[in-house]
């Protein structure tokens, strides 16, 4: 059976045999980059410093109940103030890249309307000087999440078209001040599950959904995360022709968008649920690529999305086509497809994936179950990711294998793939600091990306989700994936095992636990 996921138990070794191959480095192209992965608002604090206006999530995080414990990312890491010692550990690791996102806010404070900030230019500045003198190469997000709460106003968010200029000017201010030193650009993480998280479900400002998935005060969830996408792409595509018609030919880069790649398998043999397994495909992760490779959405989701689906007219759709150098995949886990279309559905079981939702259209994308079991067998550990996915290594051949084929082999990159132990497990401090799953998970995923290169896969790099805990969003502190721990009084950073093993494997030498 094609089908049968073996469980992913580290501790017990019972999993597939080939989840648990040795990798090396060596086993990948030479010219292979690896990296570890970061994001602004995550780590960087210093919310107020030197010019930096206040971004939506600043203000989002203080708005009671929306953040576990009442965390908030006002310090966050301090990495604002302790940056130099961060890239020492990131070169300590010997990797060959670092990948990070650029504050909107303390570079733009006000938008375009306003002047650049200096101090927010001098600072990334400085971490790309530095990354370069270590010989590591900086891969740029321009946009992971936060963006001036002045303009989150003003549009409300990204559901205004003209929301698109203000990214543009935002990503031209970073092609001027930076370009002549990054040739990895970034415009853009993860917009298909920002969308949902922002205006489908609120757990992401502005905190917009509509019943059910919560209680929130304004929005609407069917229509909305696809408004706010079209303009996500449509911000991507309008800076990409800036970058390749002004800047690329002397610079010499490349720019690529990053999308969440979750894989999807169907929960049963059943033909239907074989089917929501792949519109659950399309309508996440093609949702986000199809339009920048081929000018359009998905059939997948033409068919099924009629009315609310906005449309590309035909210049846009000249103008997206083709939008991208690379594709940017993170993944994570995989997930289990429930065909909802013929067969009902208890939404109130389903993930925080947000393709069931009762009534909209979009609930006949597939339903997503939190079951761990597939046709009664255990088919991964639950990922302390969030309740919904499951750690299935094979599941990294099988996403990259779904984007080379539907793509023609477009060059990738593995923005991010990390674990976090789940959150029940928050005070056995020795486990979390002695992370053996943490380094099994790697080397499975591994493995298994090597095979899809072995197959032809055209991947060029991988970066690790995360260097350091950070503020994982709605979860706060409480959800780890850093490779470092970092002591919440002193914001020390410690190597865990698995910054331990990463270096090792990057060294091409054997470590064990
Ligand atoms: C994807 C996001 O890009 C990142 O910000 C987040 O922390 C990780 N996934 C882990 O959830």
């Amino acid at each position: 059976n094609p089908y049968v996921l073996r469980a992913f138990d580290v501790e017990t070794s019972k999993g597939n045999a080939e989840e648990f191959e040795d990798v090396e480095r060596s086993h990948f192209p030479d010219e292979f980059l690896f990296g570890v992965s970061t994001s602004a608002y995550q780590i960087e604090g210093a919310i107020l410093e030197d010019g930096k206006s206040l971004s939506n999530w600043d203000v989002f995080v203080h708005k009671n109940g929306t953040i576990r414990n009442g965390d908030t990312g006002d310090i966050a890491t301090d990495h604002y103030h302790r940056y130099m010692e961060d890239i020492e550990i990131i070169h300590s690791l010997g990797v060959d890249a670092y990948r990070f996102s650029i504050s909107w806010p303390r570079i733009l404070p006000s938008g375009k309307i306003g002047d650049v900030n200096a101090a927010g230019i001098m600072f990334y500045n400085r971490i790309i000087d530095n990354l370069l003198l270590r010989g590591i190469q900086p891969f740029v997000t321009i946009h992971h999440g936060d963006m001036p709460q002045l303009l989150q106003e003003r549009y409300g968010g990204w559901l205004s078209p003209l929301i698109q200029d203000e990214f543009v000017h935002f990503a031209e201010t970073c092609f001027k001040n930076f370009g002549d030193r990054v040739r990895y650009w970034i415009t853009v993480n993860e917009p298909n599950l920002f969308v949902d998280l922002a205006y489908e479900m609120g757990i992401n400002p502005p905190g917009h959904c509509s019943p059910p998935f919560g209680n929130c005060s304004a929005g609407n969830s069917d229509t909305e995360p696809l408004i706010a996408m079209h303009n996500m792409l449509l911000a991507h595509a309008k800076a990409s022709k800036l970058y390749r018609q002004q800047f690329q030919p002397k610079q010499g880069g490349l720019i690529g968008i990053v999308g969440s790649t979750f894989m999807y398998e169907p929960l049963t043999d059943d033909e239907h649920d074989k089917e929501a397994a792949n519109r659950a495909l399309a309508f996440n992760v093609a949702w986000t690529f199809d339009p920048l490779v081929f000018g359009d959405y998905p059939q997948e989701m033409r068919r099924y999305n009629k009315n609310d689906l906005p449309n590309f007219t035909s210049e846009e759709k000249l103008l997206i086509k083709d939008s991208i150098d690379f594709l940017g995949l993170n993944h994570y886990a995989t997930l289990y497809a429930k065909d909802c279309i013929h067969t009902s559905c208890n939404c109130s079981e389903a993930s925080h994936d947000t393709t069931c939702a009762p009534g909209g259209d979009r609930a006949i994308s597939g339903f997503v179950s939190t079951t761990a079991e597939r046709n009664g067998v255990l088919i991964g550990e639950p990922t302390g990711l969030v309740e919904c996915c499951y750690v299935v290594p094979r599941g990294m051949e099988k996403i990259v294998d779904y984007v080379k084929n539907r793509y023609h082999n477009k060059p990738m990159f593995i923005t991010e793939n990390g674990y976090s132990s789940p959150l029940q497990q928050e005070d056995q401090l020795d486990d979390l600091q002695h992370d053996a799953k943490r380094i099994e998970f790697h080397k499975a995923y591994l493995a298994s990306l090597a095979r899809a290169i072995r197959n032809g896969a055209d991947v060029r790099g991988y970066f690790v989700w995360t260097l350091m805990d950070d503020f994982e969003w709605a979860y706060g502190y409480a959800v780890k994936f850093g490779l470092y721990s970092v002591d919440h009084v002193t914001l020390d950073r410690i190597p865990r095992s698995s910054a331990k093993w990463y270096r090792n494997f990057l060294k091409n030498t054997t470590f064990s636990v």
